[in-house]
């Protein structure tokens, strides 16, 4: 079995990324990252303001970048958004979909809308996005999709049920993506970060909480999640765990173990997540 990678984006430099949720925390470092390869990059988010100061940021690494304000939810503002980097930047070779809302809560007290709303933003637009950038990358023969999941996608967490649901489907539809796409060019990844200890949803949740996950959980940073994007798309990784100490091997554990599974997670997760899920 030869690991080639994906060979069409080996290059970064010169090549098109469109990124979501690039407004603030992790998808502002990724995009920040991607630019310092040398991509050129349609920022996606609904708050243009801060776009366009990461986009006058970025301009000074001589790259092209357009600020594009955009709901994720609103699948016109989504085909508006694919038409727009096309027109202006020529094509899409990297879509990141990063763009995300947490939904830490008890289920039975979660509003019904927040659960679509959040299944929506989360997981529908993904796919609906995709389904809109990737017969362009097909056409083109090339391309690469990162899905930005999370550890909670690969063992749902106490009080995280709907966060969880979404991200376990943007794994699940990663995978089948990849089984379809094979040998096509165009290639996907699913991205699984732990809590991010420098911004972005988990400093809130820390706030809201107090504390922070026990340190056997661990974290990452959002400088190393935007390095495992690029290692995504180089090596063309089906998914990358990202967090120290690695989980992997529980999650390995879990899946071959579930009822021992079940128990690690609760003993090490679930005193956090409940603090995480009380807002009153
Ligand atoms: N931080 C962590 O610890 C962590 C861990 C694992 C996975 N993740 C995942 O990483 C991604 C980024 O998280 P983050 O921590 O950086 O969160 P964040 O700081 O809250 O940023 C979320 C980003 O998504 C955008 N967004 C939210 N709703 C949107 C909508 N309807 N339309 C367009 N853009 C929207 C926000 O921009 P606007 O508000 O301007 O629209 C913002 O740019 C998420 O998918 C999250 O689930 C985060």
């Amino acid at each position: 079995m030869k690991f080639k990678g994906n060979v069409n984006l080996k290059e970064l430099r010169g090549r098109t990324a469109l990124v979501t949720g690039a407004s603030r925390g992790i998808g502002q470092v990724v995009a920040t990252a991607l630019a310092r390869e040398g991509m050129n990059i349609a920022l996606a988010a609904r708050s243009g303001e801060q776009l366009e100061l990461l986009a006058t940021e970025l301009r000074k690494l001589n790259v092209r970048i357009i600020a594009i304000p955009t709901d994720v939810g609103d699948e016109a503002q989504l085909k508006r958004l694919v038409e727009t980097t096309l027109r202006e930047l020529g094509s899409i070779d990297l879509l990141v979909n990063n763009a995300g809302i947490e939904a830490f809560r008890a289920f039975h007290l979660i509003e019904p809308a927040d659960i679509a709303n959040t299944i929506h933003v989360n997981l529908t637009s993904t796919l609906l996005l995709t389904r809109y950038v990737l017969p362009h990358m097909l056409a083109a023969g090339r391309g690469h999709i990162v899905n930005m999941a999370s550890i909670s996608g690969k063992y749902g967490p106490a009080f995280g049920a709907v966060y969880a649901a979404s991200k376990a489907g943007m794994i699940a539809f990663t995978q089948s993506l990849r089984g379809e796409l094979h040998k096509s060019g165009v290639s996907a990844s699913a991205i699984c970060p732990g809590f991010a200890h420098d911004g972005g949803i988990y400093e809130v949740i820390k706030e809201r909480t107090g504390r922070g996950m026990p340190w056997y959980v661990g974290s990452t940073s959002a400088k190393t999640i935007a390095r495992a994007v690029i290692k995504s798309v180089r090596y063309d990784r089906p998914d990358l765990v990202v967090n120290f100490p690695a989980l992997r091997p529980v999650f390995t554990l879990c899946q071959a173990f579930p009822r021992l599974g079940e128990w690690i997670v609760r003993q090490t997760t679930f005193r956090f997540m409940k603090r995480a899920a009380t807002r009153e």
